[in-house]
């Protein structure tokens, strides 16, 4: 892949030395959803697929940003004095908000860049191609600027800070934390209350780890999820009133039942449901896994699509679709949706012999109940962003 971002990039940016090549992976949840904001725990791995960039320094201050993903291969300028999101900008807000939240830091770039990237998580498939694209950057920016002194950690949090505020979009720190700090062939159990975390080896004794994609995406995520996370802080302000905590994610399962009843707005209270007995449930299934109990993490992989579908209210027709077709196929240890909802994928563990009919079964039902095809993909867990 560098061979091919260095001959890309001389075509569109002309040849020339000091010229390099940086990876950033998407990641996939394996539970933990929603999580994140709540001060709860959430347990994802890296991907190997992700978003590449090479990526060369200018004299000027200009921001020359080019995508190999669109055909039209149109060079998107900008300015670094120019660091404000606007529609035209496109893909482009991403990248300028980490410059902009690196600026907002006191690193501010001492000249532009010409930046050609390339990405093959799948669009809109909730598998944080944007979160990728920020951490790219920031490592980027790290690199080719002399801040050494950031560490990966800070690279997730100015992501996640440039997506709050500049891209409008209030998510948690899992994504990027995910892509800045994966680890191959683990997943990482993040407290997000303390950013204390452990690599967990994701050992499943004869079985896989299968994404398959909806491939719809429903629309008002952002303002969706906006709102799911104002509905969290208004049941945590409620419960402040009455104990003192940080966090839903301070709650136990008992302790949420009896102070339920503090929440006033009942769909406040369910939502919390959801957030405290998600952190519970990610808790348990680590543990699970650490014991090598692969059915009780498929049991409370199940526990969390349900709540997420009822409490939660973040899947759709689609996806439900998939998850039960999934249930009823032998073989298949847990399954639910993944990442933040109204669309995008689900997530499986499917033990090695019945893969193939997984795939074959739940496409075939599924093409003829949605009307377009899924797309499956057997999880490889990689490394965090790094260069090439
Ligand atoms: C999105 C957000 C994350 C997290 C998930 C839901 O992916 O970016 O921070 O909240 O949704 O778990």
């Amino acid at each position: 892949m560098k061979e091919t971002m260095l001959n890309d990039f001389s075509t569109y940016f002309g040849e020339g030395r000091d010229v390099e090549v940086f990876f950033a992976p998407g990641r996939v949840n394996l539970i933990g959803e929603h999580t994140d904001y709540n001060g709860g725990h959430v347990f994802p791995c890296a991907l190997t697929i992700g978003t590449y960039a090479a990526v060369r320094k200018r004299t000027d201050n200009k921001l020359r940003f080019l995508s190999m993903n669109f055909n039209n291969k149109a060079i998107i300028e900008s300015d670094l004095n120019d660091l404000k999101p606007s529609e035209e900008a496109g893909w482009t807000n991403y990248p300028k908000g980490v410059m902009w939240a690196f600026a907002e830091r006191g690193m501010k770039m001492d000249c532009g860049l010409d930046m050609l990237i390339y990405g093959n998580i799948p669009n809109g498939s909730g598998l944080s191609s944007s979160a990728s694209l920020e951490v790219l950057t920031g490592l980027v920016i790290k690199s080719l600027y002399g801040f050494d002194k950031v560490t990966m950690v800070d690279l997730a949090l100015i992501g996640q800070y440039s997506e709050n505020h500049f891209n409008g979009c209030n998510c948690g720190i899992m994504d990027q934390f995910a892509s800045a700090m994966g680890k191959k062939d683990h997943a990482i159990f993040l407290d997000t209350s303390d950013l204390t975390y452990e690599y967990a080896p994701v050992k499943l004794e004869g079985a896989k780890i299968v994404i398959t994609n909806s491939k719809v995406k429903h629309s008002l995520v952002d303002s969706a999820y906006n709102e799911r996370r104002q509905q969290c802080e208004k049941a945590l302000s409620d419960l402040q009133a009455e104990m003192d905590i940080d966090g839903l994610g301070d709650l136990s399962e008992e302790e949420f039942e009896h102070y339920q009843n503090s929440i006033a707005d009942p769909v406040c209270r369910r939502r919390a449901k959801h957030a405290v007995y998600e952190n519970q449930r990610t808790i348990k299934a680590v543990k699970a896994l650490e014991k090598g109990d692969i059915t009780l993490f498929g049991e409370l992989m199940n526990q969390s699509h349900n709540s997420l579908r009822d409490d939660y209210e973040v899947s759709c027709d689609e996806v439900d679709f998939l998850v039960d077709e999934a249930r009823k196929i032998e073989g298949v240890i847990g399954t639910r949706i993944t990442g933040g909802g109204f669309g995008g994928c689900t997530v499986s563990i499917v033990k090695d012999g019945a893969i193939d009919e997984f795939q074959k079964v739940i496409g075939e039902k599924y093409l003829a109940e949605v009307g377009h095809d899924a797309e499956f993909y057997v999880v490889e867990i990689g490394d965090g962003a790094h260069a090439l």
